[in-house]
């Protein structure tokens, strides 16, 4: 039987892939989960994180009967792709950092990674970084602020000015010709799938134009190429959280979907490890 196209992230960031998603292909139908009861996902220890990701994933699977798992996630991506793989029967995408776009697109050789202080350090990261990208000047930058902003803005807050900034600083820093021995960057990575909600602002604050990078293209190319047979044209759009969300019911409407009910994920990790 043909299900939705279900959208996995911590919280709302996996919106902007969603949205992606829907722009390449309006028709399809789609549920979104996210696990706000353990976010942010990217200050968190790894081994946990792992379990919490395939416990959550299969509860949202099975609740909504999905054919097609997006994990619209940088953070869980890089870390428990492959236990997803290992545990679910439904094809499995993941949503990695766009080095390679990037590299491809990059003048001066040098680039910026925006995303959480997890995914700039993880070994499947600098895996891409060498594959595709071993000619160029990374710029890690860790910007976990940026979700928490993101997360505000979709509850209906404008994001905070100063905190973006300070969170900022360091590729604002890399982003202005100085008197180093690199250029200065002109291409930047969203290597986090809440980033792409605040670009408005973030292209407003650069100190001079840059080139934007997000997945959110790839992945929706991605989903039709592997698995458009397997998606229901139905309207779907339900919305599933692991803590009480209200707040975003308005913001999850914006993007189409309903407003968000309970997910029992069947496990000891609840809030109690928040
Ligand atoms: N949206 C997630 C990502 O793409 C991370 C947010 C979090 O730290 O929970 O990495």
């Amino acid at each position: 039987m043909k299900g939705p196209v279900l959208i996995f992230d911590s919280g709302v960031g996996g919106l902007s892939v969603a949205e992606s998603l829907r722009q390449h292909y309006p028709n399809t139908a789609m549920c979104y989960a996210c696990d706000n009861a353990w976010l942010p996902y990217g200050l968190r220890d790894d081994g946990l994180l792992a379990k919490r990701i395939v416990a959550v994933c299969q509860a949202a699977v099975d609740a909504c009967q999905a054919s097609v798992l997006v994990v619209a996630c940088n953070t869980a991506s890089t870390l428990a792709l492959e236990n997803l793989r290992d545990r679910l029967t439904i094809p499995v995408i993941g949503t990695v950092p766009a080095i390679k776009p990037a590299a491809a697109i990059s003048k001066t050789r040098h680039i910026g990674l925006l995303a959480t202080k997890a995914t700039v350090g993880r070994p499947y990261t600098q895996r891409l970084i060498d594959n595709f990208a071993s000619d160029c000047l990374i710029t890690r930058v860790a910007a976990d602020a940026l979700v928490v902003e993101a997360e505000a803005y979709l509850a209906g807050a404008t994001p905070d000015m100063a905190r973006m900034q300070a969170g900022l600083a360091p590729l604002w820093a890399a982003a202005t010709p100085s008197s180093s021995a690199y250029p200065a960057l002109d291409t930047v990575v969203l290597g986090c799938t809440h980033f792409p909600l605040l670009k408005t602002w973030l292209e407003q604050l650069a100190p001079v134009p840059l080139q934007w990078v997000d997945s959110g293209d790839a992945i929706a190319r991605r989903v039709t190429q592997v698995v458009d047979e397997l998606i229901s044209d139905q309207p779907d759009g339900r919305c599933f959280t692991t803590a009480p969300a209200t707040n975003l019911t308005a913001g999850l409407a914006r993007y189409g979907f309903k407003a968000p009910q309970l997910l029992d994920v069947g496990m000891n990790m609840g809030a109690e490890h928040r």
